[in-house]
């Protein structure tokens, strides 16, 4: 059994504690990394994952980069500090927040006078506060998600895709945030989560976190989605995002968007739940968004078992574009908003 609550990341003063969510459900293991390409080579292979848990990892791993550099020059150390950002930058295209946190890191390290010693202090006071926050951020996205859900006769049956929990975040999460918020306050009935092919993260990890703390879920795999709102099983569909462009099309993990054509043929609202971190206000839309591309083996081997006869191709797109018109709000810390109306609200508060 895993500690409660769930923290993916910590910085245990001279090392980062990371949960290995590759090992999750069958084994709950933390794996030590005490230099900055053993933080790279976790954010790769996913040891951690979800879009704001690998801006905090980055952040980590520019402090312990911090402290693998011997310099006392301060321009020597900076200018060697943002080749180990590059190497942190090379990990994962898609998710914003990566971005995002290390360049917040090297930010803070360029505007911090002082000894190289002083510098290395404040970085990791930097990325510590990242992490706060965005457990703060977390839980006040839930509370503003659950605030517009429908009010329904009976209590909400929500639908999510992936892990946009717990473990994808600091802690407490976005999308499973408001399904966390929504137990809380007792209007939840039940959480179906789509198995997420092919990494299995909501199988494997969204299912976890619920058990962990009593949550009622149903896994059910991704092509069930459209018959289950066909029946009518369920209220509304809450997913987590990568990065959001400013016209507001979101993308998340592949699969995401099948699931908005679905939900809008059947009348369930669609929701995306996301801190600011998230935004890419640079980018006008979706078609911008860096796609990650991920080995096929994702796709043809499940454990040690092939399930592909050999002579064929594969595509394997971890990512999809969820346009905006599908979206009926987009939950963030500051409030519920409609794509349309995201960059006037939010914009004068990322500057
Ligand atoms: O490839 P992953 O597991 O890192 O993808 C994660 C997702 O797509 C999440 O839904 C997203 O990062 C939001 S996490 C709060």
């Amino acid at each position: 059994m895993a500690a409660h609550p769930v923290y993916p990341v910590l910085w245990n003063g001279d090392r980062v504690t990371l949960i290995d969510q590759t090992r999750i459900p069958n084994e709950f293991s933390v794996v030590e990394i005490s230099r900055s390409d053993d933080m790279a080579q976790a954010i790769k292979t996913m040891i951690v994952r979800g879009a704001p848990a690998i801006g905090v990892a980055a952040a980590f791993g520019i402090c312990l980069g911090a402290r693998e550099i011997q310099t006392q020059d301060r321009d020597r150390f900076l200018q060697d500090l943002e080749q180990i950002a590059d190497t942190l930058r090379a990990t994962r295209p898609t998710a914003v927040n990566l971005f995002w946190a290390i360049d917040r890191m090297m930010k803070t390290a360029r505007q911090t006078l002082g000894s190289v010693e002083h510098l290395r202090q404040v970085l990791v006071e930097t990325a510590q506060a990242i992490n706060q926050e965005d457990l703060a951020t977390c839980q006040a996205i839930g509370d503003h998600g659950l605030a517009v859900l429908p009010q329904t006769p009976q209590k909400l049956r929500l639908l999510t895709h992936c892990n946009a929990g717990a473990l994808a975040t600091a802690g407490y999460g976005t999308a499973l945030g408001v399904v966390r918020s929504a137990w809380r306050d007792g209007r939840l009935e039940r959480l179906y989560a789509d198995e997420t092919r092919p990494r299995l993260q909501g199988a494997k990890l969204t299912a976890w976190e619920c058990v962990q703390e009593g949550i009622p879920v149903t896994v059910i795999t991704d092509s069930m989605a459209a018959h289950c709102m066909q029946r009518g099983m369920i209220d509304a569909v809450v997913v987590g995002a990568d990065r959001i462009a400013a016209n507001g099309d979101a993308a998340n993990k592949i699969g995401t968007y099948s699931l908005a054509l679905i939900a809008q043929a059947h009348q369930v609202p669609f929701y995306v739940a996301a801190p600011l971190s998230t935004i890419d206000f640079k980018i006008a839309s979706g078609e911008e968004i860096p796609i990650e591309e991920r080995d096929p083996s994702e796709i043809y081997q499940i454990g040690e078992t092939i399930i592909c006869t050999s002579g064929v191709e594969y595509y394997n797109p971890a990512f999809d574009v969820t346009p905006a018109r599908l979206i009926a709000g987009i939950m963030t810390e500051f409030g519920v908003f409609a794509p349309a109306e995201l960059k006037d609200a939010l914009h004068q508060r990322s500057l």
